[in-house]
């Protein structure tokens, strides 16, 4: 059995699976997308990434004719054609395909596309005994990094240079020494028992992972202050730490080659892990 794609409306083979070469994704990045976890066959957290694509399509006057509902049937399908059971979901919707100009299409037709991967979560457990590390870029992006758009050239970059220097992650700072998030990940660090992360604002993604550690975190007590830190304050914090779909909770021991407390994952990730699976299994029933 091939793997399958949803493409407009259809399933097709994901060798088969095409979109015009005028389609405005492809041309302006004018288009949103979401990731979302896919596990013991479930969908993890998809009312927020449902809420979050709403609000980039209001925010750039995409008109989706489909319902939450209908999105929720197609995906799910999707996941069952392809008997996938833990991966990821992708999902890209784009003003569609009309003749290049900046400008709208007067008659715009938005094209949805839908495919699935194998993941291996388990692998992002173990990691949390040895944690990763980070290294820091300046963030290049544009200003309204709270819509998930495709445009992620600045993010690509700053994920090569992580990569080219042996890193898991970049971590992007701005021009003031602002730290604000990882290039495809969010950040976090911990001071005096307390976790510090961005405030939601337009140079952040509003990640599904972390809205999810801070209501978890806050049910545990653990103090969560969500204020701008400084790369500075990162170096000196007592542990560090990043969220994302791809990686619910991941223990940062690192930055830019510098040791963050003892070099070794904290006390607090020790305490939030458990936490992060233990919520994620109650959703879908996964267990590493
Ligand atoms: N990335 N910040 C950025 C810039 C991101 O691209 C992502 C997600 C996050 C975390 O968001 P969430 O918790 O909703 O996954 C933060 C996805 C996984 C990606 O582009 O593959």
């Amino acid at each position: 059995m091939p793997q399958l794609a949803y493409v407009d409306g259809r399933m097709v083979p994901l060798r088969d699976a095409m979109i015009h070469v005028e389609d405005r994704g492809l041309q302006f990045a004018d288009s949103l997308y979401e990731v979302c976890a896919i596990l013991n066959g479930r969908l993890l957290d998809w009312p927020g990434h449902l809420a979050r694509l709403r609000r980039g399509l209001a925010a750039l006057f995409i008109d989706f004719p489909m319902s939450d509902a209908a999105l929720g049937i197609v995906a799910r399908r999707l996941l069952a054609v392809n008997g996938q059971r833990e991966g990821l979901l992708y999902l890209q919707l784009t003003r569609g395909s009309a003749r290049r100009d900046h400008g709208f299409p007067t008659t715009p037709s938005p094209s949805l596309i839908m495919t699935v991967r194998r993941f291996d979560f388990a692998q992002r457990v173990r990691q949390q005994a040895t944690g990763v590390s980070v290294v820091t870029v300046n963030d290049m992006r544009w200003r309204r990094v709270d819509l998930k758009t495709t445009g992620l050239l600045a993010n690509v970059l700053a994920k090569q240079d992580a990569r080219a220097a042996g890193a898991f992650e970049a971590w992007l700072v701005a021009e003031d020494g602002t730290l604000r998030e990882g290039s495809s990940t969010n950040a976090w660090i911990v001071k005096d028992g307390r976790l510090l992360t961005h405030p939601l604002s337009e140079s952040i993604l509003p990640g599904i992972a972390r809205s999810a550690l801070i209501d978890l975190a806050r049910g545990a007590q653990i103090a969560v202050d969500e204020r701008p830190f400084s790369l500075a304050e990162a170096l000196a914090a007592d542990e560090a730490l990043l969220t994302s779909t791809t990686a619910p909770l991941l223990p940062v021991v690192r930055i830019d080659g510098q040791a963050i407390g003892t070099g070794t994952p904290g006390p607090v990730a020790a305490r939030l892990a458990p936490l992060v699976w233990d919520e994620i299994e109650r959703q879908t029933g996964w267990r590493a």
